[in-house]
């Protein structure tokens, strides 16, 4: 499929960054600090003792996450996403149906995993219909990338697991070739842990999945 054969459902809003950076290198470094801050301010609020947690990157409006943490009550669930009226609806979401363990953060995938600490290993990673930046010179925009594993890979707990799902074939096969080539994650042939629809998968006419287990040479830094 060519760029210009996108599925409508990403022409609108998906392939932009949502918050232009600064232009000025210390403006932007000075905001990112503040957002690391008030992100690690909110996940000590999330986690007051040690404890795995399952995430969803680019959670949207959270339809996935929320049925995945009702139906697990005793994982902690966190849904990010940069935009910040799906965090929004999310937590409107998660107070209807009162669900403790799940939690929605206006946060940047990268810099999320950047403040996170060892005592909060990730033991389960969804990536579901992320942006497919299908213009060749906007590849360097998707998030499964070598430099991303790599960091997930730092911040992941034995055996985790990385979940990720796209309609947008040439991304599956880009994914599925960058994690078979990549040292810390392997790919992995069993069934797709939890389904529930999301916004993204309803308008989806096919998608393709692609499960990946956290090598434990990967843990100890080899
Ligand atoms: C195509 S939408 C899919 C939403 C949802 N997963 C679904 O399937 O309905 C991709 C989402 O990822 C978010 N996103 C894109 N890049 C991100 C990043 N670097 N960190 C966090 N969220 C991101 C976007 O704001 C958007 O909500």
């Amino acid at each position: 499929m060519s760029a210009d054969n996108l599925p409508n459902q990403y022409s609108k809003d998906s392939c932009d960054i949502s918050e232009p950076l600064p232009e000025r290198p210390a403006a932007y470094r000075s905001m990112m600090a503040g957002r690391a801050e008030v992100l690690r301010r909110e996940l000590r609020q999330i986690f007051p003792r040690p404890s795995a947690f399952v995430w969803e990157l680019g959670c949207g409006h959270g339809h996935f996450l929320a049925a995945y943490a009702a139906a697990h009550p005793e994982q902690i669930c966190i849904g990010i996403d940069i935009a910040g009226d799906r965090i929004a609806r999310g937590l409107r979401k998660r107070d209807r149906a009162r669900l403790a363990n799940l939690h929605f953060l206006h946060a940047e995938a990268r810099l999320f995993l950047e403040v996170l600490t060892p005592d909060t290993p990730i033991a389960r990673t969804f990536i579901l219909f992320p942006d497919p930046w299908p213009k060749s010179r906007h590849h360097k925009h998707r998030i499964l990338q070598p430099d991303f594993l790599r960091q997930l890979a730092a911040h992941s707990a034995p055996a985790a697991r990385l979940h990720f799902r796209t309609d947008f074939a040439p991304y599956f096969e880009s994914a599925a070739a960058t994690l078979a080539a990549d040292p810390g994650w392997e790919p992995r042939d069993e069934p797709w842990p939890f389904e529930q629809e999301t916004v993204f998968q309803q308008r989806a006419p096919t998608y393709q999945s692609v499960t990946a287990v956290l090598r434990s040479q990967a843990l100890a830094g080899v």
